[in-house]
């Protein structure tokens, strides 16, 4: 057995068995950065369970799972070696974007959340808004709220509007650096905020970490740019539960909050440090806020005009 690095949450390892590799994971109780943050290791049996739920409907887009010990907090699955499977943000971080993956991320997304939605066996399976709370809205956007007093009306609407839609099954850390590259698509790990609730956090979530990967690897502006569009294009067609229009509103709002939750809230990017950078992300953020717009192209537009020309 030897420990696999990269996670702040778990406790994840590589097992060689004679025939195969296998890897484990258990939840911590204490995440693995500065501030105390705690979170219930319940999570883990949610990761779990959606590993399982999304295999019956892309097995291609998850690791198969082999077994969980409920006593002991481990889960077993598929070790997927980093030769064949990359992860996306290294593969983004050295200048290689591949728009057609993108696209297949937003197609698969798209097409987890239509398979789960308005499902009521997975809303009671998946009632974790107690955990989504702890590990996604309070750090992320509570805390983001606490720092600009003047907008923490507006940030802590949509932290209402967000808790209070229940619609399909969200992964809830959709980040580059949860998805690997594999042979016939994207892979998603790290399922452990899963929850019964808002498609729009998925997609404003991982759009978000688009725009950001452009201060990052500023040479792929153009490329991350087009990532962008071609993801949410493949999403987009692959909404049938509800008005597009409805959906998109609800995204294009979390956007600039989860910009300014990744520079100002409890879980900031490693990799935005520049003060010039900072304060251009902030001025972007804090003016969607202020006047929202309601269209996916019209955030990165804005993004565009303001941080990254
Ligand atoms: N099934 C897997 N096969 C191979 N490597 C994995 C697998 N699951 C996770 N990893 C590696 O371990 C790292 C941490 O796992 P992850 O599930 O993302 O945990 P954390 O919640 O701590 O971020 C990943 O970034 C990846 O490098
Ligand atoms: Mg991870």
């Amino acid at each position: 057995m030897q420990p696999l690095s990269g996670g702040v949450s778990s406790q994840i390892l590589r097992i060689d068995l004679d025939t195969r590799s296998m890897c484990a994971k258990r939840a911590l109780a204490r995440l693995r950065v500065d501030t105390d943050w705690q979170v219930p290791v319940e999570r883990n049996e949610y990761e779990y369970c959606w590993l399982q739920t999304v295999a019956r409907i892309n097995a291609d887009a998850v690791p198969g799972v082999y077994g969980r010990d409920a006593e002991s907090g481990w889960f077993a699955m598929q070790y997927l070696p980093p030769e064949q499977y990359p992860c996306w943000k290294q593969e983004l971080r050295e200048g290689r974007v591949d728009v057609r993956f993108a696209a297949h991320v937003g197609d698969c997304l798209g097409a987890i959340h239509a398979a789960t939605a308005g499902r009521s066996d997975l809303a009671e399976r998946f009632a974790s808004d107690r955990i989504f709370d702890a590990i996604r809205l309070s750090p992320y956007l509570e805390s983001t709220a606490l720092a600009h007093p003047d907008l923490a009306h507006v940030i802590r609407k949509l932290i209402e509007t967000t808790a209070q839609t229940r619609v399909a099954l969200v992964h809830g850390d959709v980040s580059p650096k949860n998805l690997l590259v594999g042979e016939s698509g994207p892979v998603f790990i790290d399922a452990e905020c899963a929850w019964y609730g808002d498609p729009a956090f998925d997609l404003a979530f991982c759009l978000n970490h688009l725009l950001l990967k452009c201060v990052w690897v500023p040479q792929a502006v153009a490329a991350l740019s087009d990532s962008y569009r071609r993801l949410y294009a493949a999403y987009r067609s692959r909404v049938t539960w509800e008005p597009v229009a409805a959906l998109e509103r609800r995204a294009a709002r979390l956007l600039p909050a989860l910009a300014l939750a990744r520079i100002d809230g409890k879980s900031t990017v490693e990799y935005l440090t520049a003060t010039a950078d900072i304060e251009r992300v902030r001025h972007f953020a804090r003016g969607l806020l202020t006047e929202p717009c309601i269209q996916i192209e019209h955030v990165l537009e804005c993004w565009r005009s303001e941080v990254t020309p």
